[in-house]
């Protein structure tokens, strides 16, 4: 780990949290058939996986990519775009999208809306991080790992310019400019 980088959510806190988010999933959709989680890529490969295996339920796994603002060429910072989709048909299926982090709300909005449109039986999102001080669009997330205050933090998944994803914990990196 580099020296400019600080612990804010420990390894431990994270994988007693993951235990924690998927026993409750496991209860919720107990007995409703297979469950899909939608990856969001990149950021939430890490916690997709530590999430998945701990599910006692039947489940499949897709992946689905969009742009982040970093990586956008719009002005407009609400602006996403798809840029993968998945695999298989959600229709009539129970669905919860899985996220490493809502920060203005916009990506995962986007992301439900389309889904949505594709009548699945259910629909719900499962995100690891939140950053309450920045939401600009009003979502309800039925599963949340932590909240976390106006901070850009990297490491189980989360970059900052394609860097520190692999990091066990979650950590703050000075704000980039
Ligand atoms: P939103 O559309 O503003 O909610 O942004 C969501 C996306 O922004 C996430 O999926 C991440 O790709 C990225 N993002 C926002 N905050 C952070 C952060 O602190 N670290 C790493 N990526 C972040």
């Amino acid at each position: 780990m580099t020296d400019e980088l600080q612990i804010l959510i420990p390894e431990e806190r994270i994988t007693e949290r993951a235990d924690q988010l998927a026993a409750t999933i496991s209860v919720d959709y107990a007995g409703k058939g297979e469950l899909v989680l939608i990856g969001v890529l990149k950021g939430s490969f890490i916690f997709l996986a530590d999430l998945a295996r701990r599910l006692t339920i039947p489940h499949r796994i897709e992946f689905i990519a969009v742009t982040s603002y970093g990586d956008s060429e719009s002005t407009d910072p609400g602006a996403v775009r798809l840029l993968m989709d998945v695999r298989h048909d959600i229709g009539g299926q129970h669905v919860l999208v899985v996220e490493d982090i809502v920060d203005t709300g916009h990506t995962l909005s986007y992301l439900l809306k389309l889904l949505e449109a594709r009548g699945p039986a259910s629909l719900e999102s499962c995100t690891l991080l939140r950053k309450p001080d920045r939401s600009e669009v009003d979502i309800d997330v039925a599963y949340l790992g932590f909240d976390i205050p106006d901070v850009w933090v990297v490491g189980y998944g989360l970059d900052f310019a394609e860097r520190h994803r692999t990091l066990p914990s979650i950590c703050v990196i000075p704000q980039p400019e």
